[in-house]
């Protein structure tokens, strides 16, 4: 375990348990570093050209305090929306629809309708949806100023990565259009639809290396060269927007080297050079987990400890609810694991047999974390599960109606609440 990470979480969980705020019923908190964020997000826009948008995505962190603090950084920040409820989420946190890039592969008429009139960047799934969008165009008057775009999302097929229900860009996917198959009927919309003005790809979150996702933008990039030379050719204006989609994977596991986005931008530009030249093309990113996964921990009070002959199990108040995929899927997801003490002190060494972290929840796949090597832990202490920034409050799972934990955000130890802890009422307005 990387010790600055430890100390730092460490020195974090102190103050928040001698300023107060962790509380007798915060049985779990999860916890955001808003400074590392920041940081983050300006690392992401030192590595491409300026004027590329960084639609963060907001399935990997929906909270909306978040989204006020990465609006507040500056324009080419924006978001990825994966549903009107996201949509109407950027919009409330002070986002431009020009900010926003909607994607969805179930949009109905009325969505589209709205994201049109309101301006929002689109990107269309299939041919369908693009024959809707040309009903609608028709009718639809757009606000002043409008600069939205309209991509078309095409899978390159360059295959799975280590993780199949990440993976976007099989031969077969639920996702976008296929480009070996499909081609002509691409090109041909293309030729068709002059609004039709970008492009739309990702390969998958996690589990994808560089090279698959640079081959996956090399592939679109050489489409849209040649489409662009024939669009050329009828008058039309050039297909200038393209957007790579997320993916860059990141490290759970100290020993695991994750790419930098340094390597990832400079590996993009050697393949494609153009898409770095802002008067060929406007580059839209959507990063989420490299964004906010190492930005965020959770801890969990330990409410019980149990020994068995070879095994002890460590029965704390988060399991399947907020770790549903480690959970479900131990060989694909792990994170690392530290323990504090009831004072928030580190605890070190091994105990002698190892350890199973059980949440709370009514089904015995429940165990985010089976045998793992850990210190002697008991009852009342800290443990904490760190890269939790991303994809884990966004997949919460309401299942035997656990109350939300509070969740709080830091700047150099100065905590703001970013979500206050479910209260009861709310929790039965749910089912209500
Ligand atoms: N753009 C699109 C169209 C996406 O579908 C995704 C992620 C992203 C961007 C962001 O990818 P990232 O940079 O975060 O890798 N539920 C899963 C994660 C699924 C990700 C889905 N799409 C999980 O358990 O982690």
């Amino acid at each position: 375990m990387k010790k600055n990470r430890v100390v730092e979480t460490g020195d974090s969980l102190r103050k928040a348990l001698l300023c107060g705020m962790i509380r007798e019923e915060d049985t779990a908190v999860i916890f955001y570093n808003l400074s590392m964020l920041e940081e983050r997000i300006r690392l992401l826009s030192s590595c491409f050209p300026p004027g590329a948008l960084h639609g963060l995505a907001i399935k990997a962190n929906p909270l909306f305090r978040v989204m006020e603090h990465t609006r507040s950084m500056g324009a080419g920040t924006g978001v990825e929306a994966a549903s009107l409820g996201e949509v109407t989420m950027a919009l409330k946190a002070g986002y431009q629809p020009s900010q926003i890039v909607y994607d969805s592969p179930v949009k109905t008429v009325r969505e589209l309708a709205f994201a049109l009139k309101t301006g929002i960047n689109i990107n269309v799934d299939n041919f369908s949806e693009l024959s809707r969008i040309a009903e609608l165009m028709p009718s639809i008057e757009t606000p002043a100023g409008y600069h939205a775009s309209i991509g078309l999302r095409i899978n390159p097929q360059v295959g799975v990565g280590t993780i199949l229900e990440s993976s976007v860009a099989g031969v077969y996917s639920k996702f976008g259009v296929p480009v070996n198959s499909r081609r002509n009927k691409i090109e041909t919309a293309f030729l068709a639809y002059p609004w039709l003005t970008g492009v739309h790809l990702h390969v998958g979150s996690q589990g994808c290396d560089i090279t698959m996702l640079v081959d996956g933008i090399g592939i679109l990039y050489d489409l849209v060269l040649e489409i662009n030379s024939k669009r050329k050719q009828t008058g039309m204006t050039p297909v200038s927007v393209f957007d790579i989609g997320g993916g860059l994977p990141i490290s759970y596991i100290d020993r695991d080297i994750p790419p930098s986005m340094k390597e990832y931008a400079e590996k993009i530009e050697e393949r494609a050079p153009l898409l770095f030249d802002p008067s060929c093309f406007k580059l839209i990113t959507e990063f989420g987990r490299w964004v906010y996964t190492n930005c965020g921990w959770t801890v969990s009070r330990v409410e019980y400890v149990k020994h068995e002959a070879n095994i002890n199990t460590a029965m704390l108040h988060v399991g399947a609810d907020l770790f549903v995929r480690e959970c479900l899927n131990q060989r694909d997801w792990h994170h690392e694991y530290s323990v504090y003490n009831h004072e928030g002190q580190l605890k070190t060494g091994y105990s002698e047999s190892t350890w199973n972290l059980a949440g709370p929840l009514c089904f015995s796949g429940d165990i985010m974390a089976k045998e793992l090597k850990l210190p002697v832990v008991e009852e009342g202490d800290y443990i904490v599960i760190h890269d939790t920034g991303g994809y884990t409050f966004s997949m919460w799972s309401r299942y035997n109606s656990r109350q939300t934990p509070r969740i709080l955000g830091y700047h150099d130890h100065q905590f703001e609440i970013l979500k206050e802890r479910e209260s009861l009422d709310d929790l039965l307005e749910f089912w209500r």
